[in-house]
């Protein structure tokens, strides 16, 4: 059989020149044996976990008849008349994203033992575990390894370093950790060394500055610590240098300018201080400068525009300054600009307008003032970024006629006027105004804008009756409309992408539409302050993927379906203020995400999976209106039926609710006990009965709540001694047990069963402020004073006085994070 000659040269990225001709040389039986081996485990691993591997196919060609070195991502390379396999391109062998598949670090045993290879490519494939150190450690003439974006653990073994030609080594996303040693610097030849998205930490030594090789260094997005080493500046032949997204700190060294080959500089992300050196300036050929996101003081430097080959500038999110005055003609032409938070006053600087390439414009953060210039509206930018400063004026209609505008972010100036009819022209995935002065009606043309995401349109003056309709196949997914003067139907012409609809304080009237239900992925319907009426529709527990519902401050009557139970996803259920009457459905116990603590594996994939800013929701909590940071909602489990109708007793299910924080249903007509399984509601930091009908005993059980700060009882009918427990007694602020029929307790320093006496004054008038015994009792028909407290004092062992002022302790509204 005749086999073919091929010899493999590796450079840097490892280039493969392949050079046919006959011969009858074939791959070294074991090394063949080895790789159907690996080909074995591999296929007996997938199996072993039902995972499909369709792109396995090219494994087909690795038939134990032919030789090894013409099977596919094979090669091999000819020493004295023999062939020997020098490389395995196994990238993306095993799909992970496709079928979830995972395999061992076992299956690579077979391969350590072809210490031929110098090229070793084993990227993208899921593989997991700790990394085979030993193994490694033979392939001692390894080139390029490439064991990027597997789910290795552990720390970079020692037999790494071993691997003196090694000039190629990429560890990036994968799951090590552990400190970067200084042995690392043993491997002299390395060109090319990437550890991005890992979990190092430590500092990085000194010692990286005797990989005088290096062309390109990258740690992004790890946990050092401490100083940029000043070994650096050794490394003359670097060409990218990304240390982003670390907890480096101090300055960046002085003379990392003498670095003359450097095309990226990446430092983002630290903690870096000082001023930005001068040496930058000799880097000609410098491409892109990310110092953003650090503590970096001082002017920004004129000399940066001088840099010719400049192209990508992020200095925002630092504590630099920028003189607007100044006279600015850069040398370069950028594609990204970033200024956030520069103090920049002032118009927008005209000499961006030269930029003509720019792609990317940040400028947010600043003062800037002036309306938005029409220069600008007419470059043709994909994102503008120009939140919180002080423009205002209208919006120029050239500028939603971009060919480009994919991201507009206006929020927090002080624009004005109408959105223009263009709107519908630019394809735009975000466009962002929140917190302007914008007016009238929503252009019906926003509906074409197909790739639109995400809408925040929120705290404006928008009116109108008829929200655009968005066809079924819009992306729209996040639409905030909250505090603006919409009114007419709650519009739901959204596609079926929806995951937050907030329309919180409008106008917005009628019922709950049915058409709500097409939107299966609909996390948060927020629907607060409106003037919704009508009965809460059981079609709601069609959301299957509700975690927040608000009604809040709405005209809702009827009874509460009991259906809503269904949401098993539900957190954060508000029907405050309406006008809902019947009982509390039972079946409420039942809703699962008040029960179970929320996933942490859920909070990752938290509701956005981009940098924005939107509005709170807005809630009760410890007696007072507070806005909850939508980032943060899946940590709370709030149920809020208080100021309603309702009626009946309260049901013991609800005591099952585990993990709720905040159960408020005061303010209604409901009767009978506080339930004994309320002590089970082992989270609860706030419950509010007050004013209810409530009566009997304060379940002892209460003394089981840790988590409890505020605990309202007060106007109910309620008699007998508070629990005494750590946690119960720092509540006592007589207002919260003010008006029941004889509640006593050393929290209020109402002691029982004592006679009353002088020295436990009585009200002199019964109808005075802060007047604690129960007028339902003195109403029997006993005259008020004195008389009816006899009676109560005897009737339920419990003796009240008049809440004294000064007890109040002061409190502290505390904002939630
Ligand atoms: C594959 O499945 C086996 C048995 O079910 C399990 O022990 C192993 O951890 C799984 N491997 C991976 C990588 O998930
Ligand atoms: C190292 O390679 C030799 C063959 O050269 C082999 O016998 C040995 O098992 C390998 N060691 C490991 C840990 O794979
Ligand atoms: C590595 O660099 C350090 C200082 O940067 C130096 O002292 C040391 O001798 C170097 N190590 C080797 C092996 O060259
Ligand atoms: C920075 O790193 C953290 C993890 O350490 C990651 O969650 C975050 O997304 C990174 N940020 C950026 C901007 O890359
Ligand atoms: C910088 O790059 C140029 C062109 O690629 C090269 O000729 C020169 O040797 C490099 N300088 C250093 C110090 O490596
Ligand atoms: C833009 O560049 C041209 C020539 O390149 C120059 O004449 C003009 O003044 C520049 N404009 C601004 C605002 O810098
Ligand atoms: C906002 O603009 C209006 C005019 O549209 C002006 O009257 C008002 O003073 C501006 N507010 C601020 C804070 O600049
Ligand atoms: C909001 O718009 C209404 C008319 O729709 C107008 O009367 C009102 O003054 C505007 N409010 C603000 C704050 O601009
Ligand atoms: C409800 O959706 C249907 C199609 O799904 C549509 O024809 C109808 O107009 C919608 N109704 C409202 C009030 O939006
Ligand atoms: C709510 O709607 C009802 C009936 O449409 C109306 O009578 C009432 O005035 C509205 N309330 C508010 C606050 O707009
Ligand atoms: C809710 O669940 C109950 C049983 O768990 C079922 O009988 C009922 O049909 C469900 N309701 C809806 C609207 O899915
Ligand atoms: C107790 O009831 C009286 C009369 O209804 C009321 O004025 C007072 O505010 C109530 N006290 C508290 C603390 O709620």
């Amino acid at each position: 059989m005749a086999c073919q000659i091929q010899l493999a040269v590796t450079y840097f990225v490892a280039i493969f020149l392949f050079f046919s001709s006959n011969s009858s040389l074939c791959c070294p039986q074991d090394q063949k044996e080895a790789l159907l081996l690996f080909k074995e485990l591999l296929i007996r691993e997938l199996i072993q976990n039902q995972s499909s591997f369709q792109s396995l196919a090219d494994l087909e060609s690795w038939n134990s008849g032919l030789d090894c070195c013409n099977w596919k991502r094979v090669t091999c390379n000819s020493i004295k008349s023999s062939k020997q396999v020098n490389g395995l391109d196994f990238y993306y062998l095993v799909p992970s994203l496709s079928s979830g598949a995972t395999v061992t670090t076992s299956i690579l045993t077979p391969l350590f033992r072809i210490t031929t290879l110098t090229l070793l490519d084993i990227s993208d494939n899921s593989i997991q575990g700790e990394i085979p150190s030993i193994g490694f450690g033979n392939l001692t003439k390894l080139v390029h390894l490439d064991m990027s974006h597997n789910n290795f653990r552990g720390s970079i073994p020692r037999e790494l370093f071993l691997l003196r030609d090694l000039q190629y080594l990429d560890m990036s996303s994968n799951l090590i950790d552990g400190m970067l040693s200084g042995e690392l610097s043993a491997l002299r030849s390395l060109r090319y060394l990437k550890l991005d998205e890992n979990f190092l930490y430590g500092q990085i030594q000194l010692q990286i500055g005797n990989l005088t090789e290096l062309l390109v260094l990258s740690l992004r997005q790890n946990k050092f610590t401490g100083g940029i080493p000043s070994s650096l500046s050794n490394l003359k032949k670097l060409e990218i240098l990304d240390l982003s997204n670390n907890s480096l700190s101090m300055g960046v060294p002085p003379d990392i300018g003498t670095l003359p080959n450097i095309s990226t500089l990446a430092l983002s992300k630290n903690l870096l201080t000082g001023k930005i050196p001068r040496s930058i300036q000799e880097m000609g050929n410098l491409k892109t400068l990310q110092l953003d996101n650090n503590l970096l003081s001082g002017k920004i430097p004129a000399w940066l525009f001088h840099l010719k080959n400049l192209q990508s500038l992020h200095l925002g999110g630092n504590k630099l300054s920028w003189d607007n005055n100044a006279i600015i003609v850069p040398k370069f032409q950028l594609s990204e600009l970033s200024l956030r938070s520069c103090q920049i006053s002032g118009h927008i600087p005209a000499w961006i307008s030269n930029q003509t390439g720019l792609n990317y414009l940040d400028l947010s953060d600043n003062q800037l003032e002036g309306s938005f210039p029409l220069w600008l509206a007419e470059m043709d930018i994909g994102s503008i970024i120009l939140s919180d400063n002080k423009l205002s004026g209208s919006l120029p209609p050239r500028l939603f006629q971009s060919q480009s505008l994919s991201i507009l972010a206006l929020s927090r100036n002080n624009f004005s006027g109408e959105l223009p009819e263009t709107i519908g022209e630019a394809d735009m995935m975000m466009l962002m105004l929140s917190d302007n002065g914008f007016s009238g009606s929503v252009p019906e043309s926003l509906s074409k804008v197909y790739r639109l995401i995400l809408l925040d349109l929120s705290k404006n003056n928008f009116s109108g009756n008829n929200f655009p309709t968005f066809s079924s196949e819009s992306f729209l997914a996040y639409v905030d409309l909250f505090s603006n003067k919409f009114s007419g139907p709650i519009p739901t012409g959204f596609g079926q992408d929806m995951i937050m609809l907030s329309l919180g304080q409008n106008e917005f009237s009628g019922p709950l539409p049915r058409n709500l239900t097409k939107f299966l992925q609909l996390r948060h319907l927020d629907l607060h302050d409106n003037n919704v009426t009508g009965e809460v529709p059981s079609f709601l527990s069609q959301l299957s993927s509700l975690q927040v519902l608000s009604l809040r401050s709405n005209s809702l009557e009827g009874s509460i379906p009991s259906d809503l139970s269904n949401l098993t996803k539900l957190q954060i259920l508000d029907l405050y203020d309406n006008k809902l009457n019947g009982s509390i459905p039972p079946r409420f116990g039942n809703l699962q995400g008040m029960i179970y603590p929320p996933d942490t594996s859920s909070i990752s994939s938290a509701l956005f999976s981009f940098p924005i800013q939107l509005e709170d929701l807005i809630v009760n909590w410890k007696a007072s209106k507070q806005g909850l940071s939508r980032y943060n909602l899946d940590f709370y489990s709030l149920l809020d039926l208080s100021s309603n109708e309702l009626q009946g007793e309260i049901p013991p299910s609800l005591g099952g609710l585990k993990s709720l924080k905040l159960l408020n249903i005061s303010r209604n007509h409901l009767s009978g006990r506080i339930p004994l399984s309320f002590g089970n509601l082992e989270s609860i930091e706030t419950m509010d009965l007050s004013h209810n009908n409530l009566s009997g005993h304060i379940p002892s059980t209460f003394a089981k709540l840790q988590e409890i700060s505020t605990l309202d009882l007060s106007n109910n009918k309620l008699v007998g001694q508070i629990p005494q427990s750590p946690q119960l007694d720092r509540i006592n602020d007589p207002k919260f047990y003010a008006n029941n029929t004889g509640v006593c307790g050393a929290q209020i320093l109402v002691p029982s069963q004592e006679a009353p006496s002088t020295e436990y004054p009585m009200p002199e008038d019964g109808k005075s402020e802060g007047e604690s015994f129960s007028w339902e009792a003195a109403a029997i028909g006993f005259p008020a004073g004195f008389t009816a407290a006899i009676v109560v004092v005897y009737g339920t062992g419990c003796f009240h006085i008049k809440p004294r002022q000064q007890r109040r302790r002061p409190r502290r509204s505390r904002h939630l994070t």
